[in-house]
C-alpha cells in the first residue's frame, strides 16, 4: 500500500478542490460494526477494512492540501466494548503502525498521538513514541491519532494541571484564560479543526474535541466508514469551501 499522491499536486500544493480548502479536518471514523453486520460479518471485519480506508484519505489529504488530519480512532469509552472488540482494535493499532509507518514516513507524514497513554499495554506506547520520534520533522501532512482520546478527561487534565500551578505558585488564578486552558490539552501545539466529519449518518461528537470543536464546521456523511473513499471526502471539502465562518462576527457580506 502506498500514501504516494500525484506528484504534480504535491509540488505545487494546489488544492483540486475549489475555494478555501480547510487546514485542519478531524473525522470521526464510525461505522464499522454496522458494515460489518450488513454483510453477515463479525464487527471485527468492519475495523480491518475501516483500517485500510485510512490509506486513503490521508493520501488524498496529502494532495488536496489538508494541513493536518485528525482522526478518531479509539475512544476512552470504547474500552467498555466486548474485550475480543478491544484487544482486536489493539492489534489493528499494533499492526498499522508497524506496516505504515515506513510509507507515511517516506511521503512526509507527521504522525502525533493525543490520548491517554498510562493506561496502554507498554509495547504499545513505545510503538507510538517511536512513530512520534521518527517522523517529528515531516511537513506534508500532520496526522493526528486520537486513540485512548476522550475530551471530558482531558479538559479535566487540564483543570488538574492549572491548580497544581496556581498552588505551587507558578501561575496567578488571575491569569487564567482560555490559552492558559488551551496550552494544558493534549493539542497544545495543534490549531482546532476548521472541519469536523462524521461518518454513519451519526450526528454527535461522543467526547471528541469538545473545546477544540468551539467554532468549527460540521458535515455529517451517511457513509459507513468502511465505504467512505476519496469522493465522499472531496463532497465534504467542497461543502466546507461554501461555508461562512463568522466566528460572532456579522459577514463580511453583510457588514456594509
Ligand atoms: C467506529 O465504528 C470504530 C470505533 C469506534 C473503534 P463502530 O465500531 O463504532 O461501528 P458502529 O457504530 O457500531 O457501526
Ligand atoms: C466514536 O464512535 C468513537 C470513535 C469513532 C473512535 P462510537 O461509536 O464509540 O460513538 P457512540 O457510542 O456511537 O456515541
Ligand atoms: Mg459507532
Amino acid at each position: 500500500m502506498t500514501f504516494t499522491a500525484d506528484a504534480s499536486d504535491l509540488t505545487a500544493r494546489r488544492p483540486s478542490i475549489d475555494g478555501c480548502v480547510p487546514r485542519h479536518v478531524a473525522i470521526i471514523m464510525d461505522g464499522n460494526g454496522r458494515w460489518a453486520k450488513a454483510r453477515g460479518l463479525p464487527r471485527t471485519e468492519g475495523h480491518r477494512r475501516g483500517a485500510e480506508v485510512i490509506r486513503r484519505i490521508v493520501r488524498r489529504s496529502i494532495e488536496t492540501g489538508v494541513e493536518i488530519l485528525t482522526l478518531f480512532s479509539f475512544s476512552s469509552e470504547n474500552w467498555s466494548r466486548p474485550a475480543t472488540e478491544v484487544s482486536y482494535l489493539l492489534g489493528l493499532l499494533r499492526r498499522f503502525v508497524r506496516t505504515d509507518l515506513a510509507n507515511l514516513h517516506e511521503n512526509g507524514v507527521r504522525v502525533r498521538v493525543i490520548g491517554e497513554r498510562d493506561g496502554l499495554a507498554s509495547d504499545i506506547r513505545a510503538l507510538l513514541e517511536e512513530a512520534e520520534r521518527l517522523t517529528c520533522d515531516n511537513t506534508a501532512l500532520t496526522l493526528v491519532v486520537a486513540f485512548n482520546y476522550g475530551s471530558r478527561q482531558e479538559l479535566v487534565d487540564a483543570a488538574r494541571k492549572l491548580a497544581e500551578d496556581v498552588a505551587a505558585g507558578r501561575l496567578d488564578s488571575r491569569e487564567i484564560d482560555s490559552d492558559a486552558i488551551a496550552e494544558r490539552l493534549y493539542t497544545r501545539d495543534i490549531p482546532d479543526p476548521d472541519l469536523i466529519i462524521r461518518t454513519s449518518g451519526e450526528q454527535r461528537l461522543s467526547n471528541f474535541l469538545l473545546w477544540q470543536a468551539a467554532y468549527s464546521e460540521f458535515y455529517f456523511e451517511p457513509a459507513l466508514w468502511p465505504d467512505y473513499d476519496k469522493d465522499a471526502f472531496d463532497r465534504a471539502l467542497a461543502s466546507y469551501a461554501k461555508r461562512d465562518r463568522r466566528f460572532g462576527r456579522v459577514s463580511s457580506q453583510a457588514a456594509t
